[in-house]
């Protein structure tokens, strides 16, 4: 569908005016000449127009720069064009700096014309639609999520608009951002929220057990393959299926998976007969698939499958408006989980927290607040209860590496420590998740002065 919208055509030069109001009407806009800045000002204190194209020179009174500022003073959010000629375009860039939406250079192409109308209607349309009973700073909850910040907003709009879609959606953000709360915010609220919602590590499996665990198998498939039994993509007919970190699999599941994609068909391993799946795919990846593309390490068709509709999560470091409501969140869910209740957490200790870069996000700081949490000695969570975060070998995913830059050794003594701590101190369990013999690691214990943590 296309959005239709009111228009203001401003030109001191009535050709002009009239053949760019003739072409904007053929694509169905409503549209208005006026041939000066004050001309168009008046006008908008009468109607709000959805987009003001304006001519930048006008030779009597003002110009299109101050007929843009008058006109914004009157309705701050109010859409303008400026239309400039090819020796002032740097004009037309300092007037975007000023609030210009746009600018189009004569002598101008019709269609660009076109598309520029159509770009900013639809978007005056849909942003009227998303900010219809909210106010500025405003928190929305969604599906277990809390936030304010406007492109975590623009992530629940989104999520909103495609949810009855079978469209396949591709999130794409950092680790920790919440992809698989969005996922299932999809499956939510849509349509299907009655029916499954599955997911599957990609990474998780090697390429054969992957096939097997999508695809099924019938009776003697395989070694092992006793009787028959179904795979995700039929266990989530009629639901939502995340495949998560789709960016690992291997060249021939990306080869089954396009047909599946493409078909919403399906031979189980070993099976003759084809089944219909009915399946709303969202996919999940850390890192952007595009550069997996690149790197050719993906199916570039695949790809395209993938990406109809893309939701990309900002990271923690980048929505620091939310960090006090997700420690609301998180400190409610953790006092439920440990049992153990504080009635809250300083001022202090939040702006330090704002402080932190983050690099494991939220998953990150449920992490720390789970630790402040078990050892905080007082009724509220204290700045020092996350010394931890800034300490090296304490931090949640990763941070310890991030702020400072540690010698090799250090990072070394820094993973076996928290490796250890990992495995509760289980020496052999450390020594395989290290990929180093048992022996080598007590040699570099001994080196590093590292005690054996109390095995609990
Ligand atoms: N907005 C939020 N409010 C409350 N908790 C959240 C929010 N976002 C994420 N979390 C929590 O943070 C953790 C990580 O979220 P999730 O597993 O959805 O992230 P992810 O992006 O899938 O991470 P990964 O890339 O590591 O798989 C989970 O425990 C989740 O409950
Ligand atoms: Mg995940």
């Amino acid at each position: 569908m296309k959005y239709t919208g009111r228009i203001l055509i401003v030109d001191d030069e009535r050709v002009v005016r009239d053949s760019l109001a003739a072409w904007l009407r053929e694509d169905g806009h409503d549209c208005t000449t006026v041939g000066s800045g004050e001309e168009a000002v008046d006008r908008f204190v009468a109607t709000d127009f959805d987009l003001c194209i304006v001519d930048l020179k006008m030779p009597r009174g003002i110009d299109g720069i101050e007929t843009m500022l008058r006109i914004r003073r009157l309705r701050p959010d109010a859409s303008v064009v400026i239309i400039t000629a090819y020796a002032t375009v740097d004009t037309a860039v300092s007037a975007m700096k000023q609030g210009a939406e746009d600018y189009i250079v004569k002598p101008f192409n019709p269609e660009d014309i076109s598309a520029v109308a159509e770009r900013i209607v639809t978007l005056r349309r849909l942003r009227a639609r998303r900010s219809d009973g909210r106010q500025a700073g405003e928190v929305q909850r969604f599906f277990g999520m809390s936030s304010r910040n406007p492109r975590m907003l623009e992530v629940f709009d989104l999520v909103r608009e495609v949810a009855n879609l079978r469209s396949t959606v591709l999130i794409e953000a950092e680790s920790g951002t919440g992809k698989e709360m969005i996922a299932r915010a999809i499956h939510m609220a849509g349509r299907r929220k009655d029916g499954p919602y599955l997911q599957i590590s990609c990474a998780a499996l090697p390429d054969t057990l992957l096939e097997s665990e999508l695809f099924g198998y019938e009776k003697g498939a395989f070694t092992g393959a006793t009787g028959r039994r179904p795979g995700k993509f039929e266990l989530a007919s009629g639901g939502t299926l995340l495949l998560d970190e789709i960016g690992d699999v291997g060249p021939k599941v990306q080869s089954d998976l396009l047909r599946v994609l493409q078909e919403r068909r399906l031979f189980r391993l070993g099976g003759i007969e084809e089944v219909s799946i009915d399946v709303r795919f969202v996919a999940a990846t850390n890192r952007p698939l595009a550069m997996a593309v690149r790197e050719g390490r993906f199916r570039e068709d695949l790809f395209y499958r993938l990406n109809v509709i893309r939701i990309v999560i900002p990271p923690l470091r980048d929505r620091l408006d939310d960090l006090e409501l997700l420690i609301g969140d998180l400190l409610a869910r953790l006092s439920q989980d440990t049992g153990r209740q504080v009635e809250g957490i300083t001022d202090e200790a939040v702006e330090r927290l704002r402080t932190h870069t983050w690099p494991g996000n939220v998953r990150e700081l449920e992490n720390a607040l789970e630790r402040a949490l078990v050892s905080c000695r007082t009724d509220r969570i204290e700045a020092r209860d996350f010394d931890f975060l800034w300490a090296p070998g304490g931090g949640g995913d990763g941070a310890w590496i991030a702020p400072n830059h540690l010698s090799l050794k250090e990072v070394e003594s820094e993973v076996i420590r928290s490796v250890l701590r990992r495995t509760r101190g289980n020496v052999s369990e450390a020594a395989s998740v290290l990929g180093i013999d048992r022996s080598t690691l007590y040699e570099k214990m001994r080196r590093y002065e590292i005690e054996k943590p109390d095995e609990d």
